[in-house]
C-alpha cells in the first residue's frame, strides 16, 4: 500500500524569524512514522529550513531551473537545492503555470532535470473553474500529464507524487469534496495504468490540493485514491500538524 504523503508549500511567504518558529512548533509535534512530510520553502529560506527542521521531514524547493548551472540569471538549479539541504522540489504548480507563464513542456524538461539530478517531484496539476464546468477537467490533467509522460522513463516516476490541484480550490476556501478529490485521482490512477503502466498507476502517490485545513483533511484521507495533501496557507499555521495526522 502507499505510503501516505503530507506537502506544505509555504509559496512566497516566510521569513528568518517566522520559520524558525514554525519549525521549533512542528518539531514539537507528532509526526506518524508511516507518513511522510515535506515542506515546500522559498529558495532563499530552504537551507535555514533544512538546519532547522526536524530530520523525519524533507525540505523541498517550490520551482527549480532546467540547466545545472551557467549564465540564468536569477534562476535555481536543481544541483543547488540539493546541495541546500532540499530532496524534494515542486513543480507545474498553477501559480507558475497560470502567473508565470510557463507550459506544460517547460515543466517536463524541469521535471527530468530535478529527476537527474536526484531530487523527487511534486507534479501539481489541476484544472481552472472554467475547463470543470466545461467538463474538460480530465482532458486538461491528461494533457499535463501528457507531457511528463513523453520525457520520463517508468523507473522515474517511483520518485514523482502527483499532487492533483483544481485551482478554484486554491486559496479559494472552495475545497473540492472528498468524492469530487476521490473521482478525479481514481481517473488520473485509471490513465496512467493505460500511459504508463499498471505499476506506476498503483504504487505512485496523488495527493489533493486545495484549501485543505485540518477540519477538511479527515474525510478526504480516508478516500481510496486520496494518498496524501499538498497544503498552502494551512502548511504556515500549527493546524498542519493536524493534517499530518489526518489518517490517524
Ligand atoms: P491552499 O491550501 O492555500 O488552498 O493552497 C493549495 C496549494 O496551492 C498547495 O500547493
Amino acid at each position: 500500500s502507499r505510503t501516505f504523503w503530507v506537502g506544505g508549500n509555504w509559496k512566497m511567504n516566510g521569513s528568518v524569524a517566522a520559520i524558525k518558529d514554525l519549525a521549533t512548533t512542528f518539531n514539537a509535534g507528532s509526526s506518524p512514522s508511516d507518513v511522510e512530510v515535506v515542506i515546500g520553502a522559498p529558495f532563499v529560506y530552504v537551507h535555514l529550513l533544512s538546519e532547522s527542521l526536524r530530520k523525519d521531514w524533507a525540505v523541498a524547493g517550490e520551482n527549480c531551473y532546467v540547466e545545472s548551472s551557467g549564465a540564468y540569471t536569477g534562476e535555481i538549479s536543481p544541483e543547488m537545492l540539493k546541495d541546500v539541504g532540499a530532496q524534494w522540489v515542486i513543480l507545474g504548480h498553477s501559480e507558475r503555470r497560470s502567473i508565470l507563464g510557463e507550459s506544460d513542456d517547460f515543466t517536463a524538461q524541469k521535471c527530468v532535470k530535478a529527476l537527474a539530478a536526484g531530487l523527487k517531484v511534486a507534479l501539481c496539476v489541476g484544472e481552472l473553474l472554467e475547463e470543470r464546468e466545461a467538463g474538460i477537467t480530465q482532458q486538461v490533467v491528461e494533457r499535463q500529464l501528457d507531457a511528463v509522460i513523453k520525457v520520463l522513463k517508468e523507473e522515474d516516476w517511483a520518485n514523482v507524487v502527483i499532487a492533483y490541484e483544481p485551482v478554484w480550490a486554491i486559496g479559494t476556501g472552495k475545497v473540492a469534496t472528498p468524492d469530487q478529490a476521490q473521482e478525479t485521482h481514481a481517473a488520473i490512477r485509471e490513465y496512467l495504468k493505460k500511459a504508463i503502466s499498471p505499476k506506476v498507476a498503483e504504487e505512485i502517490r496523488i495527493a489533493y490540493g486545495g484549501s485543505v485545513n485540518g477540519k477538511n483533511c479527515k474525510e478526504a484521507a480516508q478516500k481510496p485514491d486520496v494518498d496524501g495533501f499538498l497544503v498552502g496557507g494551512a502548511s504556515l499555521k500549527p493546524e498542519f500538524l493536524d493534517i499530518v495526522n489526518a489518517t490517524q
